[in-house]
């Protein structure tokens, strides 16, 4: 197999990589290869917003988009087609600061500094988002944008005080239109191949492609945004022989929905696929401002946390409790599974040898339906859940017809609550119905104990969950959620 160079736009011209290690991380190669040290490592795992650079890409519509993302995580092969910017590009011609950089100085958010290059990173890209036509954001959205960027000595209020004041200074514009143009230099349409020493990355262009290599390399490592896999080697060390990734098969980033069902393609972000989802749920809100952090939603997939079947990923509960299919492809041939019946045991799944998750298919809402999904963990934002919980009930009336209970954290799967759901059927949709379910989880899982959270809390919390549930989908007097939560509309960090 020939190699192929690394292209990537940096610094106003095309970079050519050859001979770096696939698995090179993007933060590794910026500090290290290029001596380009504005950017920080704190946890190399996507955690602390250290690292925080800005990624631009082609859309399919050959609009440019640009994402704030964690270069620690980030393989360095994966860059190839992109444009990088670093928080030295910030800088304004004659040294003069930038609007996000001089707010962080006019309104005192800095003290040690380490934490400020990822913040302004993700200032940055708030202020690249923003529609100036309309009104500044509002707190919470600064709240969420920043949610991946933790700040050890300054405190948040200097810091998200000046992500309100850059959009009072004079604006620096950005020229997508010439980025666009560099970029569309760089577009492949074959597969792009790189190697180095004996390992090997391939990142097709279409669906076709992807299917023809899987079935060519059934061993291979399928890679979408590295948000769990980028962490194998920084923490685990492992080796990857081989990497298929599929963040550039144009057809498995798209969304689209066919009235019946939302089609999300398995490469699609986990960002763009929460605010479809969120569009049809509103009770998925909650759930995707606390689903990891934005730097992660804009690099993860939702195929990943899927097909990835963490027993504390997030989104698989409320999934399944919403009917969502799954979508499996090998070759030409594809199946079409229930999500629960994806996952077989830990870290195992139904996928067969040359076999690839295409991507999912969640239910529009049925006007019956009371649905809601909860997350429990130590910290609002950012954090891993110790338990999951969601519920969808279909009602007749005041009678359940149908009951879907999964929960995430309570088993060695995400997994539906049997006896729970056949505790519920057929009965009115009351107080004693509901205590019944409750007692009925107690046969359903049998949580174990890590430094999350204890057994007992999390077989409790499960019982408690349920009643919440209750509580605000009773037919009398249905509780408001702002009666239930310091977090909703009104209450400010
Ligand atoms: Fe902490 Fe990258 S170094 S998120
Ligand atoms: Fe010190 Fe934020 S200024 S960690």
């Amino acid at each position: 197999m020939e190699t192929q160079n690394i292209r990537f736009y940096y610094r106003g011209q095309v970079r050519e990589i050859a001979g770096q290690a696939t698995t090179r991380t993007l933060l590794q190669f910026l500090r290290e290869d290029l001596h380009c040290t504005g950017t920080k490592e704190g946890c190399a795992e996507g955690d602390c917003g250290a690292c925080t650079v800005v990624v631009g890409e082609l859309n399919r519509q050959g609009v440019v988009e640009l994402r704030a993302v964690n270069a620690c995580i980030q393989f360095l092969p994966a860059l190839d087609g992109k444009a990088l910017f670093t928080v030295e590009d910030l800088r304004q011609p004659g040294g003069a600061l930038h609007p996000v950089q001089q707010a962080l100085v006019d309104c005192h958010g800095s003290q040690c500094g380490f934490c400020t290059p990822g913040f302004v990173m993700s200032m940055w890209g708030m202020y690249l988002d923003h529609d100036w036509t309309g009104p500044k954001p509002a707190r919470q959205e600064i709240n969420d944008a920043l949610s991946g960027n933790l700040c050890r000595c300054t405190g948040y209020r200097p810091i998200i005080d000046a992500s309100l004041a850059m959009f009072d200074l004079p604006r620096v514009e950005f020229d997508r239109q010439a980025l666009a143009e560099s970029l569309k230099k760089l577009r492949r349409t074959e597969t792009f191949s790189y190697q180095s020493g004996g390992q090997v990355f391939h990142a097709p262009r279409t669906l076709a492609q992807l299917a023809g290599l899987r079935i060519q390399y059934p061993d291979a490592r399928i890679l979408a945004g590295s948000t769990d896999i980028g962490l194998w080697v920084t923490k685990q060390m492992r080796d990857l022989p081989h990497l298929i990734h599929i963040g550039q098969v144009a057809e498995l980033r798209e969304i689209s929905n066919d009235g019946k069902y939302l089609n999300i393609g398995a490469g699609a972000l986990l960002n763009e696929a929460f605010v479809a989802l969120t569009e049809h749920y509103g009770e998925l809100d909650e759930m995707h401002r606390r689903f990891a952090s934005l730097p992660i939603r804009n690099a993860g997939t939702l195929g990943g946390n899927v097909a990835n079947g963490s027993p504390i990923g997030d989104s698989m509960p409320a999934l399944i409790v919403l009917g969502t299919r799954i979508v499996l492809r090998r070759g030409e041939r594809l199946r079409e599974m229930a999500l629960e019946d994806f996952y077989l045991a830990y870290q195992k799944n139904a996928l067969e040898p040359g076999e690839f998750v295409q991507g999912i298919r969640v239910p529009l809402p049925a006007p019956e339906r009371r649905f809601r999904t909860y997350k429990l963990s130590k910290r609002f934002d950012q954090d891993i859940s110790a338990v999951c919980a969601a519920f969808a009930l279909l009602l007749d009336g005041d009678t359940v017809r149908s009951a879907r209970i999964a929960f995430g954290g309570l088993a060695a799967t995400p997994k539906r609550a049997a006896q729970a759901e056949r505790a519920l059927e057929g009965k009115p949709w009351n107080e004693a119905s509901a205590r019944l379910a409750m007692d009925a989880l107690k046969s359903d899982y049998a949580p174990l104990s890590d430094m999350r959270a204890s057994s007992v809390y999390r077989a409790t919390a499960a019982q408690n969950l349920l009643y919440r549930f209750f509580l605000e989908t009773r037919p009398e007097a249905p509780l408001d959620l702002s009666r239930l939560s310091v977090f909703a509309a009104g209450v400010e960090a």
